[in-house]
């Protein structure tokens, strides 16, 4: 026998109050609605009160995946957050969910770091957890305070991203949402094209970074990045679905890390996909990071994108550069 088959029990997502339009930010940065949505395909983006915290955020997409699974606290024995902004840097932003969520000291609780693939990695990492059967219930979050790592000077940076936060509750399938196959990669040689530079253990000295930008924030070579994320989307989509001897005319949704539209349209293209077969609701919410495929799936399972039946391919690439993708049956 294999090992239990593990599923998306429940699915849930946060977005903060506060809506920033292109317009808004046209007050703030030379842009406009037109370069902004014609580039991007991003329309607006949430942007998280000074006060409130990744792990509220976290933790408020765990509370609605918890009741859509039937579940409560008491039944979590596994906690992962994915982020690139946790409420500190020590200790982990897990640890303050399961304080918000009061799941018991029986739990196992940490943050991964895959940027924008965060929550592939987390969930690949949960998967193998409960299929070992050492634990029975896993919360899977990505949660994303982005606003505060912005250079809000910079226009190529400050215009792509959102706050939010997404959760999955995983555990032994009751009969859907079962996760038939996960896949991880990184580059590690294209590191520098997107990174905070500063902040770390291993920060240059103020010289050799550059003056004009606010400390801490995000750097990208746009360009670049656009160029890889298709080819890497491409292979993360194509090698899992060989894999699992499907082909791409089989998936029924593909849920993709919404970073850009123009992306999302390329990946169709190269898997000769109709664009309809993808979700996307990146132009409300903007590039959320780690948040970005469980706050997409949880719209599109609430929405009725997804039904009873379908199968499902989640695929992402983001900083590192890491990429990965998953399959998931409903
Ligand atoms: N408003 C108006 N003009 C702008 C803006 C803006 N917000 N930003 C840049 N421009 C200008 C540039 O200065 C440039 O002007 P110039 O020609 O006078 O030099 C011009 O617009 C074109 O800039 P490009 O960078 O060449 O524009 P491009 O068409 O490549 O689009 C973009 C830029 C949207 C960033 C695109 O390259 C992209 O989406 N790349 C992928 C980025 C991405 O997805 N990153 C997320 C990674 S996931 C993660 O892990 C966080």
């Amino acid at each position: 026998m294999g090992s239990p088959a593990i599923a998306i029990l429940g699915t849930g997502s946060y977005a903060p109050e506060k809506v920033l339009t292109n317009a808004d930010l046209s007050k703030i940065v030379e842009t406009s609605d037109e370069w902004i949505f014609t580039r991007t395909g991003i329309r607006e983006r949430h942007i998280a009160a000074e006060h409130e915290t990744t792990s509220q955020m976290a933790a408020a997409a765990a509370r609605a995946a918890l009741e859509a699974a039937q579940l409560t606290a008491a039944d979590i024995d596994l906690i992962i957050v994915a982020t690139v902004t946790p409420d500190l840097p020590m200790p982990a932003t897990a640890c303050f969910v399961q304080h918000q969520l009061g799941v018991s000291a029986h739990a196992a609780c940490f943050d991964l770091n895959a940027a924008c693939s965060g929550f592939l990695y987390a969930l690949d990492t949960a998967w193998a957890m409960l299929a070992s059967g050492r634990y029975r219930h896993a919360l899977v979050i990505g949660a994303e305070k982005l606003s505060s790592v912005l250079d809000w000077k910079d226009r190529t940076t400050c215009v792509l991203f959102g706050d939010g936060a997404g959760a999955v509750v995983l555990g032994a399938s009751r009969g859907d949402g079962r996760i038939l196959g996960t896949k991880l990669y990184a580059e590690g040689a294209h590191a520098r094209l997107l990174c905070i530079p500063d902040g770390g253990r291993n920060t240059p000295a103020a010289a050799v970074l550059d003056p004009l930008r606010t400390p801490g924030t995000i750097t990208m070579k746009g360009r670049e990045i656009f160029k890889i994320a298709v080819r890497e989307m491409e292979e993360a989509a194509r090698e899992i679905l060989e894999q699992h001897q499907l082909s791409a005319a089989q998936i029924d949704c593909v849920i993709p890390h919404q970073a850009n539209l123009r992306i999302i349209d390329a990946l169709a293209q190269y898997l000769e996909l109709p664009s309809d077969r993808f979700f996307v609701n990146l132009d409300r919410y903007g590039n959320t990071s780690a948040a970005s495929i469980p706050l997409a799936l949880d719209e599109a399972r609430r929405s009725g994108r997804i039904k009873d039946g379908d199968t499902t391919l989640f695929v992402a690439f983001g900083a590192g550069l890491t990429y990965g993708s998953a399959l998931v049956r409903w």
